[in-house]
C-alpha cells in the first residue's frame, strides 16, 4: 500500500542544502523499497530567505508548514547576517516556527553508536552504550520572556534585559511528554531547573512534583540543579534516563550532552506540539548541529544527524517504527565499517565526504531490506 505524507523541507543556511541533499536520498529510498510516498515541498529560511526575500522566514512558509504532515529542518545561521536587527536574524526562523505552530517539546536523544564509542572526548568506559533523551521546553523561558530587550539608561550607558517565565500549564505539557517517554524507555525522569535562585524554578520543581505524585507515580523522578547537571552528564551521564528541562537549560545541557556521543553531527531532535482535534500533531525534526559555516560548501559535512532527524520523524510523526529502526541500524553498520566523516574521525578510520557518507547508508539500507 502507498502512503503520501505531505513534508515540507527547509534546508536552511551553511551545510543544512548538503546534509539535506543526503537525507533525499533516503528519502526516495523509501519511496522505491518500502512504498511510502512523500509529497515533498521545499522553501527557504534563514539567511537564504533573507537574501532573497529579506525576512528569515515568511509567512507563506509558516502556513505551509502548519500545513504539512511533518517539517524537515536544515539548520539556519550565517555570520553574513550578524550585524542585522534582533528580529531579523537568520535563527529567527527556527524560533518563529516553534512558537507559530507551538512545538513546546523539543526532543534530544543523545545516543553513543557502538562504534563511535572512542571518538567521544570522554573515555569509551564512560560514554559506552549511553542513551539519554532531554526534553526541552521550547517555546518559552527567557527565549520568548518579555520584558526583553536594550535600553538606554539616563547616563547613556544601557541595560539589556531578558526574562525567564514558566506557567503551570507549561510546565506540565512538558513534564507530561517526558513521563510518557521515560514509561517507554528506563521509567526515570530527572527534572533540571535552578530553584536555588530562580523562582521559576522554584515553580518548576513544584509543578513536575504534583504531577508526577498525580499521574506519574510508576515513573522514578529525580530534581537535579541545572549547574549540578551539567556537571554530572561529564562525570556519569548513565545515571539518567530522561531529563526535562526549561529552554535555555536545555539548548546547553543538549549541546554538552551531544558531545558525549562524538559529535554534535550524530543528534537528531524531534519538536512537537500538542495533538488537535483529529488526532494530528504540528512536528519539526532537525539536526542538534547548526549552519557549521566554517566547513559549508566543502563537502566534508556530516549528514548522519539530519539523516536520523528524518528517521525520528518516521517514528513521531508516522509509527513507522520499523522504518525508523532500519535507518538507525543502517548507520551503525556504516560506522561499524570504519566509513567516517571529518567530525568522528579517529586514526585506521576511514575519511569520507558527505555524500559518500549519505550513498553508503542507502547501500546499507538496501542490504538490510534483503
Ligand atoms: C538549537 C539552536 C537554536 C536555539 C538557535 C539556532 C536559535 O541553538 O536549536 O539548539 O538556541 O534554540
Ligand atoms: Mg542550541
Amino acid at each position: 500500500m502507498t502512503v503520501t505524507k505531505k513534508l515540507l523541507v527547509l534546508p536552511g543556511d551553511g551545510i543544512g542544502p548538503e546534509v539535506m541533499t543526503e537525507v533525499a536520498r533516503v528519502v526516495a529510498w523509501m519511496g522505491r523499497a518500502r512504498g511510502i510516498a512523500f509529497d515533498i515541498s521545499e522553501d527557504l529560511v534563514g539567511g537564504a530567505s533573507l537574501a532573497v526575500h529579506g525576512v528569515p522566514i515568511r509567512d507563506e512558509v509558516i502556513v505551509a508548514a502548519r500545513a504539512a504532515d511533518a517539517v524537515l529542518f536544515g539548520s539556519v545561521g550565517d555570520p553574513k547576517w550578524a550585524s542585522v536587527g534582533f528580529d531579523l536574524r537568520p535563527e529567527v526562523a527556527i524560533l518563529k516556527l516553534r512558537q507559530e505552530l507551538g512545538l513546546f517539546a523539543n526532543l534530544r536523544p543523545a545516543k553513543v553508536f557502538d562504534a563511535l564509542a572512542e571518538a567521544s572526548t570522554l573515555k569509551p568506559e564512560v560514554v559506552a552504550g549511553l542513551d539519554i533523551m532531554i526534553v526541552r521546553e521550547s517555546v518559552g523561558g527567557i527565549y520568548f520572556g518579555t520584558p526583553r530587550g536594550i535600553e538606554t539608561l539616563p547616563d547613556g550607558t544601557k541595560r539589556g534585559i531578558n526574562t525567564e517565565i514558566y506557567t503551570t500549564s507549561e510546565i506540565e505539557r512538558v513534564a507530561r511528554v517526558a513521563f510518557d517517554l521515560a514509561r517507554q524507555r528506563g521509567k526515570r525522569v530527572c527534572s533540571v531547573e535552578k530553584c536555588n535562585v530562580m523562582e521559576s524554578g522554584l515553580l518548576w520543581k513544584e509543578v513536575v512534583t504534583a504531577l508526577h505524585a498525580r499521574e506519574y507515580a510508576d515513573v522514578e523522578l529525580t530534581h537535579m540543579l541545572a549547574d549540578n547537571c551539567a556537571m554530572q552528564l561529564v562525570r556519569n551521564p548513565r545515571q539518567f534516563d530522561v531529563i526535562v528541562t526549561g529552554n535555555l537549560f536545555g539548548d546547553l545541557l543538549s549541546d554538552l550532552a551531544s558531545m558525549l556521543t562524538g559529535s554534535l553531527g550524530m543528534l537528531p531532535s524531534a519538536t512537537l506540539g500538542a495533538v488537535d482535534g483529529e488526532g494530528r500533531r504540528p512536528a519539526l525534526y532537525e539536526p542538534i548541529h547548526g549552519s557549521a559555516p566554517d566547513i559549508a560548501g566543502k563537502g566534508i559535512a556530516n549528514p548522519l544527524a539530519q539523516i536520523l532527524s528524518f528517521a525520528m520523524l518516521l517514528r513521531y510523526s508516522f509509527a513507522m517504527e520499523a522504518e525508523a529502526a532500519l535507518i538507525e541500524q543502517a548507520v551503525a553498520n556504516v560506522l561499524a565499517s570504519g566509513l567516517r566523516t571529518a567530525d568522528i574521525m579517529s586514526p585506521g578510520m576511514a575519511q569520507v565526504g558527505t555524500s559518500v557518507m549519505g550513498e553508503a547508508v542507502v547501500r546499507e539500507l538496501d542490504k538490510l531490506n534483503g
